[in-house]
């Protein structure tokens, strides 16, 4: 089974633009910091004709790491594929993913955090030097034979830049941090997607659904599609204006604050089984039936940035806030 997905960004220009993916810099709302200095990047390597240093963007999910690479290799003007962490189970995999790139290319590597040490091994001689080394046979008669490969970028993606380790971190050039979006950005995104999928919408409208959004493009456009559903069939509209998203974003359950029903579960979880907290993770999990992962990558983040849960040694516990939102002394 092939460990990764070979993307032609060039040939599939209308395809991706009809996924809301932007497949240049032009159309890339937001993230101006990156944004910038990857196209100094970009322009620079062309000038020398050299293969871009290999780069790794980081931030929580949903922020555009998978688009970013795919539209630095569009500007490149080079071929990507694309795989994960976890697809790679061993060294051999690595090995074979890399012996199959061509001169130029970007190896896209998502979750990059996932890849364990045997396999990041295999990574360093060939993000330093181009090289694999392959062991032939086992003991004292095993023998050591260098592959060259084309010269290749590596975006590696991450949530969790802290769980990198050290030597695989220092060996990218270029990192880059993704910030959550702003109020306006979002509604600029907003508005370039609804013109993708081909509905009206009002300035409110779009507003009313960023604000919603929690800073990330991906919850904005999944909310896009759902109000622009409700609209279409309960609300008997064809244009998604400030009225029709507040309906339809109140019966999804997304509160004003962007809360979803997940959150709020969590939430009543702290405050009333466990008094506000401290909580541990693992507990809240089995509580809530939700997955340990989702909740520290998913939920928290963003209820932490809310002002509505804090991280402590001893578990989470419910902020002032929090009580004062959810209606607890
Ligand atoms: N869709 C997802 N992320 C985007 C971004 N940053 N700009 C425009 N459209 C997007």
């Amino acid at each position: 089974m092939s460990k990764y997905t070979e993307i032609n960004y060039t040939e599939f220009d209308c395809d991706i633009e009809q996924n809301l993916r932007p497949v240049s810099f032009d159309g890339y709302i937001g993230q101006e910091k990156v944004k910038n200095e990857m196209q100094v990047y970009i322009k620079a390597a062309k000038k020398r004709g050299e293969v871009l240093d290999h780069a790794l963007l980081y931030g929580p999910p949903g922020l555009g790491k998978t688009t970013l690479a795919g539209i630095v290799a569009n500007e490149m003007g080079v071929k990507i594929k694309t795989t994960s962490g976890p697809a790679i189970e061993k060294p051999g995999d690595m090995a074979a993913v890399l012996n199959d790139l061509d001169e130029g290319d970007i190896l896209f590597i998502d979750e990059v955090h996932r890849i364990n040490k045997t396999i990041e091994e295999v990574l360093y001689p060939a993000m330093e030097d181009y090289v694999i080394d392959i062991v032939i046979g086992k003991g004292p008669g095993a023998k050591s034979l260098r592959i060259d490969l084309p010269k290749f970028t590596l975006i590696g993606a991450t949530t969790r830049a802290g769980l990198l380790s050290a030597p695989l971190r220092d060996r990218f050039g270029v990192i880059e941090r993704l910030e959550p979006y702003s109020l306006a950005e979002l509604t600029k995104i907003l508005e370039r997607s609804a013109r993708v999928l081909n509905v009206a919408i009002t300035p409110g409208g779009a507003r009313e659904i960023a604000r919603r959004a929690r800073g990330v493009p991906r919850v904005a456009n999944r909310l896009l599609k759902r109000v622009r559903d409700f609209a279409e069939v309960k609300f008997l509209s064809d244009e998604i204006a400030e009225q029709t998203a507040q309906d339809s974003l109140d019966l999804l359950e997304i509160d004003r604050d962007g809360l979803d029903a997940a959150d709020r579960r969590l939430i009543r979880a702290i405050l009333d089984k466990f008094g506000g907290g401290p909580v541990g993770l693992e507990t809240l999990a089995v509580a809530t039936g939700e997955d340990a992962g989702t909740i520290e990558d998913v939920c928290e983040p963003f209820l932490i940035q809310s002002g509505f849960l804090q991280r402590t040694p001893r578990g989470r516990v419910a902020t002032p806030l929090c009580y004062e939102r959810f209606g607890f002394k």
